[in-house]
């Protein structure tokens, strides 16, 4: 079940204190500078950590991630058991700095298989946690070592592939940042985007939510099936919290600032829905893109960043404009207010004449990723020769086992898989065919560069990318060198469609794996 827990809104302080007493030594919270990083977090009340919606940081290069039950508060009345690495979700972000062979001990201590695989990260293919592909699912006391080197810098993040619909669900998820050699902004905030349930399915009293339950209990002629996750259109009607870190509402962190700071902020979104995200009072740039930067970035100010499941933003801007600002997401949905964070500027007498409701209802135009930065020469063309070329049409099926998502019109593991040889430059058409879905589609191990969207040329900076988000009708076609071997996944990040079907796989015709799966494993790869 994912987030189909009773809201606990007593659950025992037990279980709370355990959850958060395991704050590793030379943590320090995401989005704190050095001014406060002598406020050792371990020193604090354990009810002031709880519900602080700062992410905890970890440095150096060998860590530690246990997976573990605990609880976690996300607004005032709801508290939700959940899945976390190390206590928290987020869990922990690993910070490791460019060139840095890393080491991740992930140790399982819940009652369920885990794998973690490291999203957007060039890692060795036996290093990407595929259940069942690259590894068996880490069973229940077991413990399994990553290791791999992190060249390129960039916003990445980390969550459980073993049936990751419910897994990421339940909070099985942080974020990984490897820090160039660039200098460092004064803030580095990372926002961890994601949606939540507050009652089980069965449970929900809102009329709107209720009929999208009994469509989706009685629709497809079987209540066993009842809440598989193919049900998507209700599932995420039933998505009624929108969190930043973990939190909602008055408990999300706000984002302290200080006039003539530079200021990044780390978007990821770990979720399955896709946010609108409004940086409000400020101009800004879109730094990079799932971790790659953009050529040249212009300054704009209100406009939207899309972000899409599994996709990250880095955006930075100068705090020049003191007074009550927020960075929110826009919708005509009720739950997306919970999803905001205020900016606080310190040491500044707060102006409300920027007001905190100023164009919440106004349309903003939404960036268009494609026509952002500055050209400039890049690795792929258009009209280059390619070793492969290949049509990938997205699809939404209903059959009378529910709905299906497919490629070339099947769905996993029937689908068709690109096979490649090291070395091959492969050219990918992604065409969305179905009528409402958005299919975000994530390439494992390798970076793949946008050349067109719509048919028309990439205009801006050069976009490279792990993790493209197609709206219905929409086209583009992408590049990429094969450049890694092995297995690889190539799925849509909207999970619920990737398991009923949307997933297809990168093969290494060459390519010779030493993994034995181990049938006993319960290896669930999607
Ligand atoms: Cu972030 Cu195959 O996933
Ligand atoms: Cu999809």
């Amino acid at each position: 079940m994912k987030k189909l827990w009773m809201s606990t809104l007593l659950l025992s302080l037990a279980i709370g204190l355990a959850a958060c007493s395991n704050a590793e030594k030379n943590s320090m919270p995401a989005g704190h500078n050095m001014d406060n990083m002598n406020q050792n977090t371990s020193n604090q009340p354990v009810s002031q950590k709880e519900s602080s919606g700062s992410i905890e940081t970890l440095t150096g290069t060998e860590f530690t991630l246990t997976a573990k039950e605990a609880t976690l508060q996300i607004n005032e009345q709801t508290t939700l058991p959940v899945w976390t690495f190390n206590g928290s979700v987020p869990g922990p972000q690993l910070q490791v700095k460019q060139g840095d062979t890393v080491k991740i001990h992930l140790k399982n201590e819940l009652p369920d298989p885990v794998t973690i695989h490291w999203h957007g990260v060039p890692v060795p293919n036996n290093m990407d946690g595929i259940p069942g592909v690259t590894q068996n699912a880490v069973q229940p006391g077991e413990t399994f070592t990553y290791e791999f080197k992190a060249d390129d810098p960039g916003t990445y993040w980390y969550h459980s592939h073993q049936d990751g619909v419910n897994q990421l669900d339940k909070g099985l998820y942080g974020t990984f940042v490897v820090e160039g050699k660039e200098q460092k902004p004064d803030r580095d905030y990372t926002l961890v985007l994601d949606e939540w349930m507050s009652q089980p399915a069965g449970e929900q009293k809102d009329n709107s939510s209720m009929e999208g339950m009994d469509h989706s209990q009685m629709g497809h002629g079987s209540n066993t099936d009842q809440q598989k996750p193919e049900q998507d259109h209700d599932m995420s009607m039933m998505y009624d919290l929108y969190t930043l870190n973990g939190k909602s509402g008055s408990l999300v962190e706000p984002l302290k600032v200080k006039v003539g700071e530079r200021v990044r902020i780390r978007l990821v979104n770990a979720g399955f829905m896709k946010q609108q995200i409004h940086l409000q009072g400020h101009d800004f740039a879109i730094v990079s893109t799932d971790g790659q930067p953009i050529n040249n970035p212009p300054q704009i100010k209100d406009q939207l960043v899309s972000i899409a499941p599994g996709e990250r933003y880095d955006l930075e801007f100068t705090a020049s404009n003191p007074g009550q600002w927020h960075i929110d997401s826009h919708g005509d949905s009720k739950e997306v207010k919970g999803l905001k964070a205020m900016i606080q500027y310190e040491g500044s007498s707060q102006n409300t004449t920027g007001s905190d409701q100023a164009n919440e209802s106004i349309q903003l135009p939404v960036v268009d990723i494609s026509n952002y930065g500055k050209a400039v020469e890049s690795k792929y063309t258009l009209d280059q020769k390619y070793n492969l070329e290949y049509t990938m049409n997205l699809g939404t099926e209903s059959t009378d086992k529910g709905t299906i998502y497919t490629i070339n019109d099947k769905t996993f593991p029937n689908t068709e898989p690109l096979k490649v040889k090291k070395g091959d430059l492969v050219k990918v058409r992604l065409v969305n065919k179905s009528e409402k879905d958005e299919h975000p589609m994530h390439l494992h191990g390798h970076f793949f560069q946008v050349l067109s969207k719509n048919g028309k040329p990439v205009q801006g900076s050069p976009i490279i990318k792990d993790t493209l988000n197609l709206k219905p009708g929409e086209e583009y076609v992408v590049a990429f060198e094969a450049d890694n071997e092995g297995n690889w996944m190539f799925h849509c990040h909207d999970l619920h469609h990737a398991s009923a079907g949307m997933v297809t796989e990168v093969m290494y015709t060459d390519y010779k794996s030493d993994f034995v799966p181990d049938p006993s494993a319960g290896n669930k790869p999607e």
